[in-house]
């Protein structure tokens, strides 16, 4: 601290340079620093003395110490060269890199501010302020920088990467209802509109539901038509769990919940009950293990065989068109009595007889009847009160003969070239 209290500093940070007079220092004259806005060395030549009488750092020597002159120097050489070095970064990770070097915790700036503690008392505010300057300085610059190298790097990018809005975008892939469901839906809302509610029973059902209650007993040959998938056989004897042939059962099932509404008067059914059904059947292009049914129960006091034919034939002709002719002929199922079958007329070949209606020229949709009387009792209604009409129907069969499918696999192949048709 030789000579602190002889020659005071004279520092300008901020205004105008003053003038400052040489101050002698052991034999020679020195010129201390002029300070302008920013921190002018001792190396600068002052505007009235010869430039040969100002030491440069290196000759400055223990001044270094005694007025931190050596760190203003530094701070304005490392000022200078963060400033040019910033002029030529120009992408985003020479930005970080030069933040890094430059005002990071490890920069050379950091470090001045870092060593003020070794300054003496007089010294450390001029340092401290200009050190503090420079790095505003060099902070506001890289903000600077860093948005004229965003910009830049925008309008690179927007005239390189021209973006051709008149390109097709690419269509999103919209999925679509299976053909099968699709067409229940068709049926459901004809049947809805013609009065029907829409009753899900089980898939999983007993032999007792799925058979007996419907009148066939164990062991009727009636079963043979409806070989069946057996879930769980066992200790159950006559009444094995197993997977329903037909959404019969539901007529079962239906009535019994509405007959426990009000036993000793059960109120008037009109449901169309859909679902898939499973047979043990070989796959071929006429029978599949799995298939949808549509079934339909109507029960109430005085329901005969017209009102059977009279929403059959209206059905017929919400489906498949006003002037589809249709024909019921006999048939038998254990659990309608008298029963028949529905044909329309073939829509391929207009009745005259083509391969698919196979030269008959009629179509066969549908099983029906009168709902026998011993289902109406196991069900829960009196047949000498009630009477009612079932039908079942094969959605799947109907879309075969609409869209002439001549293979049932199709429906459950999953092969998207045929259900992306629908
Ligand atoms: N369940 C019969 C079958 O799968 C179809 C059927 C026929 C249902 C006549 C009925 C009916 O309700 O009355 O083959």
């Amino acid at each position: 601290m030789v000579g602190a209290k002889r020659i005071t500093p004279v520092i300008n940070l901020g205004g105008t340079a003053g003038i400052i007079p040489p101050v002698p220092y052991r034999g020679r004259e020195v010129f201390i620093c002029e300070m302008s806005v920013g921190v002018r060395s001792l190396r600068e030549a002052p505007p009235w003395g010869p430039t040969s009488e100002v030491p440069t750092s290196g000759d400055v020597g223990p001044l270094c110490g005694l007025f931190g002159g050596c760190m203003l120097d530094k701070l304005n050489d490392l000022e200078k060269a963060a400033l040019d070095s910033l002029q030529s970064v120009n992408d985003q990770a020479a930005l970080d890199a030069w933040r890094v070097e430059n005002i990071g915790r490890s920069s050379s700036l950091m470090q001045v501010f870092a060593e003020l503690g070794k300054l003496s008392k007089e010294e450390r505010p001029a340092v401290g302020a200009a050190a503090n300057r420079v790095k505003v300085t060099l902070e506001s610059a890289l903000a600077e920088r860093s948005e004229a190298v965003k910009t830049a790097l925008l309008a690179k990018s927007l005239e390189e990467e021209q973006l051709d809005v008149t390109l097709p975008g690419r269509t999103i892939h919209r999925g679509r209802l299976h053909p099968s469901t699709q067409q229940l839906r068709r049926v459901l809302d004809i049947l809805a509109e013609m009065g029907f509610q829409v009753y899900t029973s089980r898939e999983v059902e007993t032999d007792e539901m799925n058979f007996q209650l419907l009148n066939f007993p164990p062991h009727h040959p009636a079963r043979e038509m409806q070989d069946t998938f057996f879930v769980q056989a066992g200790e159950r004897g006559d009444n094995p769990i197993l997977l329903r042939t037909q959404t019969s059962p539901g007529q079962i099932r239906a009535m019994r919940e509405f007959a426990a509404m009000n036993p000793d008067n059960p109120p008037p059914i009109r449901i169309a009950v859909p679902g898939m059904c499973y047979r043990y059947e070989q796959i071929t292009a006429r029978s599949e293990i799995q298939f949808n049914q549509v079934e339909g129960l109507a029960v109430g006091p005085n329901i005969t065989f017209s009102d059977l034919k009279g929403t059959l034939i209206e059905f017929a002709h919400r489906m498949f068109g006003q002037h589809a002719r249709t024909r019921f002929r006999a048939a038998y199922f254990p659990f309608t009595e008298p029963s028949a079958e529905m044909d329309v007329e073939c829509f391929v070949c207009g009745g005259k007889g083509c391969q698919v209606c196979k030269k008959s020229g009629w179509l066969e949709i549908l099983g029906c009847g009168m709902v026998h009387p011993v289902v109406l009792q196991n069900g829960g209604y009196d047949p000498t009160r009630y009477s009612g009409y079932a039908w079942g129907m094969g959605p799947e069969r109907q879309l075969m003969l609409r869209y002439k499918i001549d293979d049932i696999r199709y429906f459950w192949g999953n092969d998207l070239r045929f259900l992306e048709q629908f």
